[in-house]
């Protein structure tokens, strides 16, 4: 049989890894990178970091590149179905020429496996083809909203108070109801912009727990919102990729 680890390796700090997760590091022979590109060529070295790092015992790393993704479909949910089901392929494929019967493999997956990340629903639909038999299991990592707020000390609830976690686009449709502090994580069109002037705080990150990192927070003005927009802009420029997030927290009477 074989086994399977999706591994969440923390938002960027090497040291975000658990005990846990560096024990099951060390059980891998074969670890699975996705190769999402070339702006993402900094993540896959932070992978290998982590591995010469925390590894001690012979392994393999395979990078395996996405398949190409209609990013203008007239059916939007069609299109993800046919990119997940390539996907699926894909990975079968690998796993079965990659990972020999009997051996172990690893997904290292940034953050934490359960927040919008597809690793989970790729390893259940690859199972699902019924061609590839194997275990798995998920080891939790730190997510980048935990790295977040951390970083800005702060929590991620009001006392007794209700969290959202959305995308930017879902935000853009408006501030969910019933909610004081939502969480936007994929937000490539600074969302929080739409907000400034409602007596909102923002917590903004990004690059957070790399060398990189930038904070910005503060009751969000038009003001701050303009300066948190130009600072993304020019770090996207500089890396040629970002990666941020935000609370946005409605401070409760
Ligand atoms: C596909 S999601 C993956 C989330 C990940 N599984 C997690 O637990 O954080 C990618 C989004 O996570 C957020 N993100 C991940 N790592 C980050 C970091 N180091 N700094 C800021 N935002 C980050 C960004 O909003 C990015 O667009």
């Amino acid at each position: 049989m074989r086994k399977l680890y999706a591994i969440g390796i923390g938002a960027g700090d090497p040291e975000h890894l658990t005990v846990q997760a560096i024990d099951r590091l060390n059980r891998v022979d074969v670890f699975f990178v996705l190769d999402k590109g070339e702006e993402k060529a900094d993540l896959v070295r932070l992978r290998q970091e982590i591995l010469d790092r925390f590894v001690t015992r012979p392994h393999r790393m395979v990078l395996v590149a996405d398949p190409p993704r209609d990013r203008t479909p007239e059916d939007y949910r069609a299109a993800v179905a046919d990119w997940h089901a390539a996907r699926a392929a894909v990975y079968e494929r690998m796993l079965l020429s990659e990972l020999p019967d009997g051996s172990t493999g690893a997904f290292l997956v940034w953050g934490d496996p359960s927040l919008y990340d597809s690793t989970i629903a790729l390893i259940e639909a690859v199972l699902a083809r019924g061609n590839v038999a194997f275990e798995y299991e998920v080891i939790p990592g730190i997510s980048s909203i935990s790295a977040l707020v951390a970083r800005h000390r702060t929590t991620m609830n009001q006392i007794g108070r209700a969290v959202q976690l959305t995308t930017g686009r879902r935000l853009a449709a408006g501030w969910p109801s019933g909610v004081d502090d939502v969480f936007v994580l994929l937000d490539a069109h600074t969302t929080f912009d739409r907000f400034a002037s409602e007596g909102l705080h923002i917590y903004w990150g990004a690059y957070i727990g790399t060398p990189d990192e930038i904070l910005l927070s503060g009751p969000l003005t038009p003001a701050l919102a303009a300066e948190i927009r130009s600072v993304r802009a020019e770090a996207r420029e500089r890396h040629g990729w970002i990666m941020d997030t935000y609370l946005l927290r409605r401070p409760a009477d």
